[in-house]
């Protein structure tokens, strides 16, 4: 008998050990290797046929294979009888336990419900990068160099010149610049202003941006899309406004209202920023304003979300604690 043969033995009884499915299978098995005629014995009993050089190994061998089993062997018999395997403590009369489900979080809830919408009048979505150059998110927008917005105050700066966006309107310049119109897109996304967190504001939010360019759009499709949004969003009972504002990209600009019931009583609540696509954008980003109009939006998220859900501070958006989140 060599090494060889001695792991063998090993294997089989180690795995005959582990499987024996009752007391009395586990004795047979003990028996078999251990008892006084067993196999362990008789493979004792060989060791004066083994070359002197391979004594050492061989006996040692041999040894450790009895108190291994042995051990093996005890611990099953502590098993079997008490019907729990070791380190693991099993009554199987206690209820089972459901984990723990997730919720959709309002912010996905509601940018999915607006893209939604406007995916059936034939936008398709569009995205940007968080970080974006200065041209994007300002320059091509036709914001003035002297734009309080720009100031850094305002506006995250990266020690490279870029900047995280402060809105999602440069996913309008990187769309016009790749694609011919007509365009038609909506780009839901994150931003970000240096603006300390209160419960109205926070550093981190989120913005749908509109863009529709073609030829002959007018203030009417504009209206037109705006309502019919509205309506899809709210029900059929809302309306909308429009309030003369002014964004550097936009000529003329809005800020649009809907009015719609909340917390049991309708009124006009400030919804979004929105315009016809002013003509120096276009020049920016290669269009020519005298063939294409086009009207852009951008509303905010979160104001959104804590509007229709009555969140009354915006930082439990953040915070997600499942007891908040789950109630959506
Ligand atoms: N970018 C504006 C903001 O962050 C929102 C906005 C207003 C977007 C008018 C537009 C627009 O596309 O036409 O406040």
């Amino acid at each position: 008998m060599d090494l060889k043969e001695l792991n063998q033995i090993r294997e089989t009884a180690l795995a005959e050990a582990s499987g024996a499915a009752d007391a009395a299978a586990l004795e047979a098995v003990r028996i078999k290797y251990l008892g006084r005629n067993g196999l362990l014995p008789e493979v004792m009993a060989q060791l004066k046929e083994v070359p002197n050089e391979k004594k050492p190994a061989f006996g040692k061998g041999a040894n450790q294979l009895k108190q291994e089993l042995g051990a093996l062997i005890k611990e099953r018999q502590g098993e079997l009888a008490s019907g729990t395997k070791k380190g693991e403590a099993f009554d199987s009369s206690l209820p089972g336990q459901w984990p723990a489900l997730g919720s959709e979080h309002p912010i996905s809830k509601v940018t999915a419900r607006i893209t939604e919408i406007f995916q059936t009048l034939g936008f398709t979505v569009a995205d940007g990068p968080d970080v974006e150059t200065v041209w994007n998110n300002f320059d091509a927008l036709n914001t003035p160099a002297d734009h309080p917005s720009r100031d850094e105050q305002d506006t995250f700066y990266l020690e490279n010149g870029d900047l995280l966006r402060c809105h999602t309107s440069p996913v309008q310049v990187r769309y016009m610049e790749a694609h011919k119109p007509p365009v038609r897109i909506i780009a839901p996304g994150r931003c970000y202003r240096r603006d300390t967190p209160d419960a109205t504001h926070s550093a981190n939010f989120h913005q749908v941006e509109g863009l529709y360019v073609a030829e002959n759009v007018s203030m009417a499709d504009l209206k037109g899309t705006l309502s019919y949004f509205a309506k899809q969003f709210l029900g059929e009972d809302v309306k909308i406004r429009f309030r003369p504002h002014f964004f550097p990209f936009t000529e003329p600009s809005f800020e649009v209202d809907f009015f719609f019931e909340v917390g049991g009583k309708s009124r006009w609540i400030e919804i979004l920023g929105a315009g016809m696509v002013d003509p120096e954008v276009f020049k920016k980003v290669g269009y020519d304003p005298d063939k294409v109009t086009g009207f852009a939006f951008g509303m905010g998220i979160e104001r959104l979300a804590m509007i229709m859900y009555g969140i009354k501070d915006i930082r439990m958006l953040y915070e997600n604690d499942v007891r908040f989140l789950s109630q959506f």
